[in-house]
């Protein structure tokens, strides 16, 4: 080429969820047959489609209307029944329908919010972090990333004075970013931490990206605060979609609340920067917006929202009642939302000695090239996978520097849950032993 024309932020692009899948994929290639426990895909891991939304869907095809492109920022009927769900929570933020801005999924709004802020300006976020936000973020301007810790020994919750030193010590942040309910960690933000973040913003001047996918899926007595509900005068993005709760992620349908996009010039133009970035792609896709108000708004959605976050919660309290009682060497703590279960390793207990058994030596082999300078977390993940055919995500692949790993609780059978627990518990004590 005449001249090096590649972004440098591109080596900041990491997904190591489905990375992993890759090598899951070149050992069952050498014959090892592999548990998936790793993707957040509640259809591909087993959930059932409701029948009564398969047929709002089927119908809502018979029709024209889904086949036609739609307004650019997204159905209006649907955004006005979004706007009015918002506007209708208890203490929010008042928007209107100009305040929704439907994308291809939350993934493809988070593309947009991360690409339209300066290219030296700081997203602060999360350690660990849901990698689509810190790829995003390390793409744009190719700096290391900055982060607030969220404390295993803490619940997962993070400490607000770090997160204020960092904005006060890092003049070039101009956003905090976080995921509630959480993932990796499964943790929901107490309502004082969120307004503790919604504080610290107001008196900084910086806004707040909340990714709420997860918001209906809370359990173990825990409801979550929704940002319009604490943010008060603070301009923020509330990010909310249907893959997690339909579930739905074949849709590929998000949307963002744009909160408080008046508060001033720079943050009216910044929303007016994302609805345009959409204007260049003409809109989202039509059908599951089309569907949205049927769908929540039938009485039969609250029935299915309150099933499975008890589904949630019991196969939540199974892997912790696991980890808690026969795994030493680990931290587990209970979870309150989302569908993932975070173990982290305490410290020291990894090194790179350590080894499982692999009969087949090809497969050893192959294990034993793909470990040589990788986290300690991923050596355990791939020895693992290849001694015991359990693949999970190492927990550094959320970008942080905490070893473990995360798991789902998608699988619809209780008894194999135990089984792939057993599996893995077994592996750690014999990693950690080696
Ligand atoms: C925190 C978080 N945000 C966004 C997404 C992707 O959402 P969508 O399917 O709407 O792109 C996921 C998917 O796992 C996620 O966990």
């Amino acid at each position: 080429m005449r001249t090096p024309f590649v972004h440098d932020g591109i080596k900041n692009l990491h997904y190591e969820i489905r990375e992993i899948v890759d090598f899951g994929h070149a050992l069952e290639k050498l014959g090892v047959k592999i548990s998936w426990e790793n993707i957040g895909d509640p259809v591909a891991a087993g959930e059932k489609i409701e029948p009564w939304i398969k047929e709002i869907v089927m119908n809502l095809m018979k029709g024209d209307a889904s086949w036609a492109y739609c307004p650019s920022r997204g159905v209006l009927k649907t955004r006005e029944f979004l706007a009015d769900i918002v506007s209708k929570r208890p203490g929010s933020v008042q928007i209107g329908p100009n305040d929704i801005l439907f994308f291809n999924g939350i993934a493809d709004a988070v593309d947009k919010i991360y690409d339209l802020i300066k290219k030296d300006d700081r997203v602060l976020m999360p350690s660990p972090s849901y990698p689509t936000h810190t790829s995003n973020e390390g793409k744009r301007g190719d700096y290391s990333y900055l982060q607030f810790r969220l404390d295993p020994l803490n619940n997962w919750q993070p400490d607000l004075a770090e997160i204020e030193n960092m904005i006060k010590y890092n003049p070039q942040v101009v956003a905090i970013a976080i995921v509630n309910p959480d993932n990796p960690t499964g943790a929901v933000y107490t309502p004082d931490t969120l307004k503790g973040i919604v504080d610290i913003a107001r008196r900084y001047g910086v806004f707040i990206i909340c990714d709420e996918i997860y918001a209906h899926i809370c359990y173990n007595g825990v409801e979550t605060l929704h940002l319009s509900q604490v943010l008060g005068d603070v301009p923020g993005l509330a990010l909310r979609g249907i893959s997690k709760d339909f579930p739905w992620p074949g849709s590929r349908c998000g949307w963002v609340e744009m909160l408080n996009s008046d508060s001033s010039p720079e943050f009216r133009e910044y929303c007016d920067g994302l609805v345009k970035s959409k204007m260049m792609e003409v809109c989202s896709t039509t059908l599951p917006q089309l569907a949205i108000p049927a769908v929540y708004g039938d009485p039969r959605y609250l029935e299915l929202k309150q099933k499975r976050a008890k589904m949630f919660e019991r196969r939540s309290n199974q892997v912790y009642e696991y980890f808690r009682d026969n795994v030493p060497g680990t931290i587990a703590r209970p979870t309150h939302g989302a569908f993932y279960f975070c173990v982290a390793f305490e410290d020291g207990v990894l090194n790179d000695k350590q080894t499982l058994p692999i009969a087949d030596p090809a497969t050893r082999e192959f294990v034993e090239h793909s470990v040589e300078g990788v986290n300690l977390d991923k050596r355990f993940v791939h020895y693992m996978m290849a001694s015991e055919g359990v693949c999970v995500t190492p927990l550094t692949g959320f970008h942080t520097d905490i070893l473990g790993f995360r798991l789902t609780t998608l699988d619809p059978d209780d008894s194999h849950r135990a089984k792939i627990l057993e599996r893995i518990g077994n592996s750690i004590k014999r990693y950690i032993g080696a």
